[in-house]
């Protein structure tokens, strides 16, 4: 790992040629070098993800530009390639046929001009959105120079094959904030195409209050301001960074990721969209997800109709960043986002995750009594999936205990109350990361019902509750690489309809370097 510190001196990406900045090409190429030198090294950390999307080595945050383009899903993503900290934004990328195994591309975009590469090491190419015009790829991402005003500006490349990307000369191509005053941040612009136009939002704040900030352009080089599409009721946050605005299911969505808002650090509006007053307005508010490690998600829109999201599996100011391993940060599994009649969201793991799906154990119906709990040594890759026979189950609390053997060292445990419709996710004792207790409460239209899906992985865990009615993602840090799955009744017994444990083999095949 010493040699991977290292690496950031030497391939500085503020180094020069003849007192200029060196091309783009030039350093998205070190970049890339920097990131697939890296990769060995981090080979053997046991918390590698097996099936989780993650850089080759160093570090990344958002996942930005999701797109699908020319029949592969693409993904960018926040990228310090040159160490295993946040650093100078670099654009890192890669694409997949089924969006299970990823291949890594060259990085597509490092810090290199005026408006994204400065002094102070809080510049470079933050978050963004892609978009496909006249069969190119471009992105919207924002130029961040750290000491400059204005300090945030939106910028487009673009690329003809797909892997290669060229800055726009015209850049920036909204070159500061609409209004007069102070604003809080004016970055991730999530463009789209509605009726013969594009739009654009930019996530921003002002007077103590988030916003969601409108443009509109023809041709997605002249962006003209429409104005505050949304903005925080007073309770939602002082900046929303990563807002994305889309149509499902008949309304539009707007999720964020709101700064300093109370109990939460993931948020979505359901609501109606005004293109001609460029207004959206919410009716219904809720979590994209319950969990500690959720953040800056993105959606698209893809062939089959679908709008899938992926989220950062990861938390700013988490414990494990602190740790030099040489890499840092994962995905979220993508979910595909459904309205439910209630007028709230749920996510499921996309389909194509079933071809992960290695052994199998399935009962088709399981007991457990009062106080005699039931385990079952497992793979560290797994998903489990149980449906409650809510007749046959008298029980008060349901727990399930993902746990290091052989004396229940380091535990993850997640508790089901069923009077009080209440769900826990307790990873104060999980290992090495941080602690915290989680609290989900099932909606009354859930009734009696309850069906469980779980997807482990070394390092992380997302139980989805009811075909995604709540889900539940965080990372844990076993220190044990036995493994297994408890399942304890506690006041009655718990009747199972049908239980099914898989072994989940390796995403990660299909991989280049
Ligand atoms: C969200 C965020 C974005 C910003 C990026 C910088 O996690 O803070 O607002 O563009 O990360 O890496």
């Amino acid at each position: 790992m010493r040699a991977f510190e290292d690496r950031r001196e030497s391939g500085s990406v503020r180094e020069t040629e003849n007192g200029r900045n060196l091309p783009h090409e030039t350093l998205t190429r070190r970049a890339d070098e920097a990131a697939r030198a890296g990769a060995d090294s981090v080979q053997g950390d046991p918390f590698r993800l097996r099936y989780h999307f993650m850089p080759a080595s160093g570090w990344m945050n958002d996942p930005n530009g999701l797109i699908q383009y020319r029949g592969e899903y693409h993904l960018f993503y926040q990228h310090y390639p040159y160490g295993d900290k946040w650093g100078p934004m670099h654009w890192g990328h890669a694409k997949s046929k089924d969006l299970v195994r990823w291949e890594h591309l060259p990085v597509a975009l490092a810090p290199s001009e005026f408006y994204d590469l400065g002094d102070k090491d809080g510049y470079g190419c933050w978050s963004g959105s892609a978009v496909e015009s006249d069969g190119k790829l471009v992105l919207f991402y924002t130029g961040h120079v750290d000491g400059r005003k204005p300090t945030e500006a939106q910028c487009m490349a673009a690329s003809e094959d797909g892997v290669r990307f060229e800055k726009f000369a015209g850049n920036p191509v909204i070159a500061d904030v609409p209004d007069e005053g102070e604003r809080f941040g004016f970055r991730d612009p999530k463009v789209w195409r509605h009726g013969d136009r594009w739009y654009m939002v930019v996530g921003s704040g002002k007077n103590g209050r988030g916003q969601a900030l409108l443009y509109k352009s023809a041709g997605l080089t002249d962006w003209e301001y429409v104005g505050v599409a949304a903005e925080s009721d007073g309770t939602q946050g002082d900046m929303w960074e990563c807002p994305d605005l889309f149509p499902l299911g008949g309304k539009h969505v707007l999720a964020l990721s709101p700064m300093n808002m109370e109990g939460t650090k993931n948020l979505y509006l359901v609501g109606e969209m005004d293109y001609e007053r460029g207004v959206f307005t919410p009716e219904a508010q809720g979590k994209l997800d319950d969990g500690f490690d959720f953040y800056a998600a993105q959606t698209f829109l893809d062939d089959k109709g679908r709008r899938i999201l992926i989220g950062w599996m990861d938390m700013w100011g988490s414990k494990m960043i602190a740790e030099n391993r040489g890499w840092y940060g994962a995905m979220t599994l993508p979910r595909e986002l459904k309205l439910l009649p209630d007028g709230t969201l749920a996510s499921v793991p996309v389909e194509e995750l079933n071809a992960l799906r290695g052994e199998e154990l399935a009962y088709e119906e399981l007991r457990l009594e009062d106080g005699r709990p039931r385990s079952w040594s497992r793979p560290a890759a797994m998903e489990w999936l149980a449906e409650l026979d809510s007749d046959g189950t008298t029980a008060k609390e349901l727990e399930i205990r993902l746990t290091g053997e052989p004396d229940e060292e380091d535990v993850t445990a997640i508790r089901y109350v069923f009077a009080e419709r209440k769900l826990t996710v307790d990873r104060e004792r999980s290992g090495m990361g941080d602690g915290g207790v989680s609290t989900s409460v099932l909606p009354p239209s859930a009734g009696d019902r309850i069906k469980l899906r779980l997807f482990a992985d070394t390092s992380s865990i997302e139980l989805f509750v009811n075909d995604g009615q709540r889900v539940v993602t965080n990372r844990i840090y076993p220190r044990t690489s036995s493994r297994s799955l408890v399942l304890e009744a506690v006041g009655g017994e718990v009747r199972f309809a049908n239980l099914k444990l898989w072994s989940l083999g390796d995403g990660r095949d299909g991989e280049e370097g």
